[in-house]
């Protein structure tokens, strides 16, 4: 079964006036302050007021992340798609849900979701607050509803218990969503052979890393929109991945057929393991990424300009694809903060 991508849109405008429409109380917590441990060059993370994080509020989300009975019959989890050993995504081309379900997107990483801007691929969505509903009520997801997930979870006395500890509240969607919110702001991925490199480790980067890096900075052009810390700078834009988008992408929201095939740049940390590629999970290999950028792209008509042909030997795309190796994040990648 697939459902059109409006459907989603429309479900999370509809779950977002729900949530504002609710008074947001003042933050009032006991709970042990959190700060989170930045690796060096990275910019402070915007944090809301009314959700400061709490290792208590990180443990609630944490516990809700794993849990299954936020899906109808019990059997999914957001970590049943979002595995951290796969950088908090999974290798299925698109989304695999409730009784086996297939969505129509590949799912992304959550390495330094919290740094985004706004969410999902065509940026629809505003908070990471706001994103949790998404998939509790997607049909081809967790199938459920937010008020029957929030029902059956609110009998239970730890979570009743921890929500008053930790928004000193009953359990309802104000506390599961800012619970969920607070532990995904801890995923923070800026430990690779790259990092270590760049605060002064020569060694560790291969020489082959190395030449691979100088290809994606200063030859081909990755880095127009690859760029910072986080290797996006969060467009949203038309990379000629396809010839023809059966997914609107930006469209959705815009309309404007000239957005059609616009999608989030997406960041490269734990590229190697997050596989297969772009919105839809069409491309199998890096290898079959860079053949698309070298030969300049789809040549759509939104294809951003930035994207050019260029020449690359065999020898430079073994490089370009081990400089993005040395972007996978094993502190990251086995951090039991993460784990259930
Ligand atoms: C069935 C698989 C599946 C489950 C279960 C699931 N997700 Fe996702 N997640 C996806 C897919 C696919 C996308 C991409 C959707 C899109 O962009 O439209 C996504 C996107 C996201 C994003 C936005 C990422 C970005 O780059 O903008 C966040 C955050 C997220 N999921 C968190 C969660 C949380 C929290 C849960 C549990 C409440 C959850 N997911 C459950 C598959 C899943
Ligand atoms: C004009 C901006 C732009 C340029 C230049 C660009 N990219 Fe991308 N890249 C994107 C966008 C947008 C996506 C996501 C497209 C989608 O979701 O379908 C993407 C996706 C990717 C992905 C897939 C990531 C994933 O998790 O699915 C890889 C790998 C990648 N780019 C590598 C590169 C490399 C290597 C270069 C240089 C040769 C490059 N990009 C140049 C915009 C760009």
């Amino acid at each position: 079964m697939k459902l059109p991508i409006t459907y989603y849109f429309v479900l999370g405008m509809v779950l977002l006036c729900y949530s504002c429409s609710k008074d947001a109380p003042e933050f009032t917590s006991d709970g042990t302050p959190y700060e989170i441990a930045l690796p060096d060059g990275f910019p402070t993370m915007p944090i809301p007021l009314d959700n400061q994080l709490t290792y208590e509020r990180i443990e609630l989300g944490r516990k809700l992340f794993y849990d299954k009975r936020l899906s109808r019959d019990s059997s999914v989890s957001c970590a049943s798609c979002h595995l951290v050993e796969k950088g908090m995504a999974d290798n299925n081309i698109t989304g695999v849900g409730i009784d086996d379900l297939v969505g129509v997107r590949n799912v992304p990483t959550l390495s330094n979701i919290g740094y985004h801007p706004y969410l999902f691929r065509e940026g629809g969505n505003p908070t990471l607050e706001a994103q949790v509903f998404g998939p509790i009520d997607s049909p081809v997801e967790m199938g459920f509803s937010v008020r029957e997930a929030v029902d059956r979870l609110k009998t239970q006395p730890d979570y009743e218990r921890m929500a008053q500890e930790t928004y000193g509240r009953s359990f309802d969607e104000f506390v599961l969503s800012r619970a969920i919110a607070s532990f995904e702001r801890i995923l923070v991925s800026g430990d690779a052979p790259y990092d270590e490199w760049s605060r002064g480790d020569t060694a560790a980067m291969t020489p082959a890393a190395k030449r691979g890096m100088v290809l994606f900075f200063d030859e081909f052009n990755c880095n127009s929109c690859h760029q910072g810390f986080d290797f996006t700078n969060y467009e949203v834009l038309n990379n000629g991945s396809h010839v023809t988008y059966d997914d609107p992408g930006l469209m959705n929201l815009s309309l404007n057929p000239m957005d059609r095939g616009k999608f989030k740049i997406l960041t490269l940390r734990n590229v190697e393991v997050t596989g297969p590629y772009m919105h839809d999970g069409s491309y199998s290999s890096l290898s079959d990424v860079i053949d698309n950028y070298s030969a300049g792209g789809s040549g759509h008509a939104n294809q951003d300009a930035r994207i050019a042909p260029f020449a690359i030997s065999t020898q430079e795309k073994a490089d370009l694809i081990e400089f993005l190796h040395a972007l996978t994040d094993p502190v990251f990648l086995n951090n039991p903060e993460y784990k259930e």
